[in-house]
């Protein structure tokens, strides 16, 4: 058995080096029961969706968007950060359909994604959501779980219903997102849905007061999902074409509001949705995407959910926690090709 610590090094030094991914996996895979590493993280992706050249281990398919972002004076309350004293930031974005196949269908019952960063040539602030209000795992370990849980049978090339049922016997939370996406049909538009952090986090303001809460990106266009009709008659790529149309003639506007925990809500475990017992939501500033980008400009980065202005803080929800880490693998492999 390896010792942790070097499991550890291992992990950093296949992040920064990319030529040597493959070998660190190898070992990391081999290694004991410790919480699995970013390297075994991005190697379940790869293992349920397959290794697509240059594309992201998780949503793999989506488009670069830019636009702007008008804080509000709620936010500039919450957080004493001096990125939201400008009236309106630079914002450039990335939209996506969740699934590390390149290839999927804009019509599959999984999440969509909404990468963000907004900017004052100074200071960033990432947000990335997805468009259901819990995640599928609550934990790295469940995380992994939940991918090898879904590797398509060699035989079927579908995932194999029994080891689902082992994977949520273990982790019950493993249904949770599951149901919600069961729940409806694949959004009409990437402007027709809401999309969440899932994640909590802390607002600090002036006086060093904490608020925690969930972001929320609410669309003005409403929740619409595809109708029986158009689910079946809709071609595989239309989120492109019907964002590219309505971009023609407005700009796709949302409002990001802070949702606030009641007493027993959680804030660790990403997989657990929010009571609403908490106060009202408040509204924490206006997101206008005005036309899509070019790809390179999303593809030569990697949208980090901790990379935070002060005055936000993270959780310590150990699925955000895992994050930046698996993100910068997945960054790495696909810079390689
Ligand atoms: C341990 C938990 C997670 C892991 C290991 C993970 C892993 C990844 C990886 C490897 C990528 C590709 C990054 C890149 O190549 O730039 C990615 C992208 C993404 N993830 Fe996660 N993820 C996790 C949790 C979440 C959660 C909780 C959310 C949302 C609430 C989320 C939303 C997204 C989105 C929207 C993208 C696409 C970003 C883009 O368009 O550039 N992920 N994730």
């Amino acid at each position: 058995m390896k010792h942790p610590m070097h499991r550890n090094k291992l992990w950093r030094i296949a992040i920064m080096s990319a030529p040597f991914l493959t070998a660190a996996a190898a070992l990391a895979t081999n290694a004991s029961a410790a919480p699995p590493n970013p390297v075994e993280m991005v190697d379940a992706l790869n293992g349920t969706f397959g290794r697509h050249a240059g594309a992201r281990a998780s949503h793999a398919k989506g488009q670069c968007v830019v636009g702007q972002f008008e804080p509000s004076a709620e936010l500039r309350r919450l957080s004493r950060s001096p990125l939201f004293d400008h009236p309106v930031l630079e914002a450039v974005g990335r939209l996506s359909v969740g699934g590390g196949n390149p290839g999927v269908s804009d019509k599959s019952r999984t999440v969509r994604g909404l990468a963000l960063r907004i900017g004052d040539g100074t200071r960033t602030y990432d947000l990335v959501m997805v468009s259901e209000p819990v995640f599928f795992a609550a934990t790295p370990e469940s995380f992994v779980s939940f991918l090898q849980a879904r590797v398509p049978d060699p035989a079927t090339r579908k995932p194999d219903p029994e080891k689902i049922a082992a994977h949520n016997a273990r982790y019950p939370e493993g249904k949770n997102q599951p149901a919600l996406l069961a729940a409806h049909a694949a959004p009409a538009s990437y402007a027709s849905t809401p999309y969440f952090s899932n994640n909590a986090f802390k607002f600090v303001d002036r006086a060093g007061r904490g608020t925690w809460a969930r972001l929320v990106m609410e669309p003005a266009a409403g929740t619409q999902y595809l109708d029986a009709a158009a689910e079946a008659s809709l071609p595989d790529n239309f989120l492109i074409p019907e964002l590219t149309q309505r971009l023609a003639s407005a700009a796709v506007e949302f409002t990001l509001v802070a949702q606030q925990p009641g007493p027993q809500d959680s804030l660790v475990d990403s997989s657990r949705q929010w009571s609403g017992d908490g106060q009202a939501p408040l509204p924490l500033g206006r997101l206008r995407i005005t036309g899509l980008g070019d790809a390179a400009r999303c593809d030569g980065v990697t949208f980090v959910p901790t990379l935070l202005p002060e005055g936000i803080e993270p959780s310590d929800d150990p699925i955000l926690k895992a994050r930046a880490a698996a993100y910068a693998v997945s960054f790495a492999r696909r810079q390689a090709k």
